[in-house]
């Protein structure tokens, strides 16, 4: 009988030697026996006991843990979440391939996506991902290697329709779901073949772990580990082994940051200040609906746009004093920043506009303070 998601987190990627909690290898090397040993282990895949970039047993735990909670087969563990996206994208197409890919992602995977992919002669359409049809539309068949979405969206938390997406045959559907965590959703049930986390996020969840990964298929994990053994960028054991510990209150934390942040998103929109919230759990969000019937959960992450544009939004972000001005988010702590100037720095003003990061958004990631306290700093400023 299979667990359920609470105690899977607990569960998940155990060392058997007794320890409660998973031994910190931090070796780079490990000695062989002999001659043949040694050259089984270099040839193997995915070997262990080798060399820290192509095995390392507190990684192993955490990707083993990562594949449980993503109900996958393998899962990959990189540097960072734009090491897991950069060399699957990297592992999966060459010169002449095309990828189609949703305009609402992170500043970082699209800047990868429209400046690096186009010097490798890979060709990349973008797509407006609330469209159903618009990313089946866009494949080239033959041609088309990667459809690429983030469900939700950072920071207009828009979500893609899995169920159409999955119907697409032929090109590998490629989920970031880094804003969701397994918690709230698990692509592959929906269709898709590979799910990417920015695991430095909810995931490990303290602001402590700077790691990304992979999760999918055996074969297609492993097709992905022999490129990303000689890109390198291979995840810390030290990162692995604090986003282990952050599995293990992931789902308590998420479920209670989700509820202060519908809380707040509430007292958001009754407030005259505020043009706009954009929170998944609210009717307000245009997909609503599509959102309940894909997502467990609300999430952690809000948006709100304030009338008076940039201004305000500058006084609001000076003014705080318990919620943090920073560019991460999925911590205990709260968290808030300007997208238009931090995250998607590197995007078209008026693309940026026209899909609603304006000058007056601001993006909150709710953390596990008392939500009155976090209310009270938030509407002082206003
Ligand atoms: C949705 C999403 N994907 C990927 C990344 C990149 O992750 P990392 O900063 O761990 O490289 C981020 C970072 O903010 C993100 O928000």
């Amino acid at each position: 009988m299979p667990f359920g998601r609470d105690t899977d987190a607990i569960v998940a990627g155990r060392d058997t030697n007794g320890s409660l909690v998973n031994p910190l290898t931090p070796s780079t090397t490990w000695e062989s026996n002999n001659l043949a040993e040694m050259a089984a282990k270099a040839t193997g895949m995915r070997a262990g006991g080798l060399y820290s970039r192509y095995s390392n047993p507190t990684v192993r735990s955490f990707e083993e843990a990562m594949a449980l909670l993503e109900g996958a087969e393998s899962s990959l563990a990189f540097a960072s979440g734009m090491g897991a996206i950069a060399s699957t994208i990297l592992a999966l197409c060459s010169n002449g391939d095309h990828i189609v890919a949703q305009k609402q992602l992170y500043g970082g995977t699209r800047t990868f996506l429209e400046s690096a992919c186009p010097r490798f002669g890979i060709d990349v359409t973008f797509v407006d991902g609330t469209s159903p049809s618009a990313f089946a539309a866009a494949v080239r068949p033959g041609k088309t290697m990667l459809v690429i979405a983030e469900i939700p969206s950072n920071p207009m938390l828009d979500v893609v329709d899995l169920a159409a997406l999955g119907q697409i045959k032929g090109p590998f559907k490629l989920v970031d779901s880094t804003v969701a965590t397994p918690v709230a959703l698990r692509p592959i049930e929906h269709g898709a073949d590979l799910v990417v986390h920015s695991v430095t996020k909810g995931i490990a969840g303290h602001n402590d772990a700077t790691l990304g990964v992979v999760s999918g298929e055996t074969e297609l994990i492993d097709a992905i580990w022999a490129y990303s053994v000689v890109h390198g960028a291979a995840p810390s054991p030290y990162d692995a082994h604090n986003a282990l510990r952050g599995i293990r209150t992931l789902p308590l934390r998420t479920k209670h940051q989700s509820q202060t942040a519908l809380t707040l998103a509430r007292q958001l929109e009754s407030h005259p200040a505020v043009s706009r919230v954009r929170y998944l759990g609210c009717e307000s969000h245009p997909q609503h609906e599509l959102a309940k019937s894909m997502l467990d959960q609300s999430c952690t992450i809000l948006s709100f746009e304030l009338k008076d544009g940039l201004a305000a939004a500058t006084k609001t972000m000076d003014a705080l004093k318990l919620i943090r001005r920073t560019t991460s988010f999925g911590g205990p702590e709260t968290l808030i920043c300007h997208p238009a100037t931090s995250t998607h720095a590197g995007t078209d003003p008026a693309e940026l506009n026209a899909a609603g990061v304006s000058p007056g958004l601001l993006r909150l990631s709710v953390g596990l303070e008392d939500p009155e306290d976090l209310w009270a700093d938030l509407s002082s400023t206003f």
